[in-house]
């Protein structure tokens, strides 16, 4: 009995989907009786499949020794998912939030076809949560995307499930890791550009920073989090976005005479779909520093609950993935 896995995307977060799982196997087996195996992987130019299962290590030595996973030729991603039989895709592929990308394809293909989705892949989300939503649940299958916001913070788990019962009122997060470096630093006094530069050096940056500090990629989770915890039906459009180019060496410092710092912060409740730099109180919850993501979850009954994690990283970010595989075994354990 297994639960079978496809990966589509075998850069840093498919290779450590496939580490995770073979770390997790006997554990695995452990718990739910049923082992969950790798079928099939494809990259942008390759793709591998057996129904026997592959070997994760297998699929690790492929990519670093020729930089393909598959020694098939991909051609198109959908007409090989439509090849081939599996239970779940893990859609790990790069985010396009213009189009949504070759993921919103394949996650529109696996879901019409009766698969289960997990994904961390947020052009799809944020352009078509409510179509792909009403997919899953018309064809009876699971979609999850924990990893989407915030990486290893489980803040969707936690809203969702954790504090059922609650009314959430709002949430309001540091969910780019990169913007809270580069405020983290102004912070030391460094100006806007040089704090760029030296997030790029570490890695932390793309060399084309513009998702991250003009607010997009954290509207992105903001509206992940209306849509699967409030209910809200809405896209990347409905959100209200300021970045951080904007923000001067001046403005921080007199932030920081005030007893404040400057974050960039997503607000998300039935009234406001936000995405702009606060002040915050030093001391709050929300003034983290460094790459840490954080949230904190208004509620009625319980009051504030704050949340803190590292929101990327290729095991931190296959972690939360792992999580909704299990979630998927667990209620799918009779199948199969
Ligand atoms: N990295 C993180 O910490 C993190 C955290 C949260 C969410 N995410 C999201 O996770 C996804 C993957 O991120 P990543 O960091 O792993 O990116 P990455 O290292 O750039 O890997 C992307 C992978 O997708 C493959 N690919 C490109 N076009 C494809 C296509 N049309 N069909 C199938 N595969 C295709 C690439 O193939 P080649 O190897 O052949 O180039 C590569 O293997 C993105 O959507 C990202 O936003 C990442």
């Amino acid at each position: 009995m297994s639960m079978d896995i496809v990966i589509a995307g075998f850069g840093t977060v498919g290779q450590g989907v496939a580490e995770a799982i073979a770390m997790r196997k006997d554990l695995i087996r452990e718990a739910f009786g049923k082992e969950a195996r790798i079928v099939g992987a494809f990259d942008s130019s390759s793709a591998i499949y057996s129904e026997e299962g592959l070997d994760p290590s297998v699929l690790l030595a492929n990519k670093s020794g020729t930089g393909r996973v598959g020694d098939e030729p991909l051609v198109d991603g959908v007409a090989f998912l439509e090849s081939i039989d599996y239970d779940v895709l893990v859609e790990v592929s790069p985010t396009n939030i213009e189009t949504g990308g070759s993921g919103l394809h394949h996650i529109r293909s696996a879901l019409s076809n009766g698969r289960h989705v997990v994904t961390v892949n947020k052009g799809p989300l944020a352009l078509a949560f409510g179509e792909l939503s009403r997919l899953a649940q018309a064809n009876g299958v699971e979609m999850r995307y924990e990893g989407s916001v915030g990486g290893a913070m489980p803040i969707i788990n936690l809203c969702r499930e954790s504090l059922m019962g609650q009314n959430i009122d709002s949430i309001m997060g540091i969910l780019n890791g990169t913007c809270n470096f580069i405020l983290s630093r102004m912070d030391d006094g460094l100006p806007f550009e040089q704090a760029l530069k030296e997030a790029q050096e570490l890695g932390y940056a793309e060399t084309d920073p513009s998702y991250d500090i003009n607010g997009v990629d954290t509207a992105c989770k903001v509206v992940i989090l209306a849509n699967s915890v409030f209910g809200i039906d809405c896209t990347y459009d409905d959100v209200d976005v300021t970045g951080i180019t904007a923000i001067t060496e001046e403005a921080v410092a007199m932030a920081a005479d005030q007893n404040y710092c400057i974050r960039l912060i997503g607000e998300i409740s039935p009234e406001r779909l936000e995405v702009s730099p606060r002040l915050i109180t030093r001391g709050h919850p929300l003034s983290v520093t460094g790459t840490l993501n954080v949230a904190q979850v208004n509620t009625d009954l319980a009051g504030p609950i704050s949340i803190s994690g590292r929101g990327a990283g290729r095991m931190e970010t296959a972690s939360a993935i792992l999580s909704d595989l299990l979630a998927i075994m667990r209620s799918n354990v009779n199948n199969k």
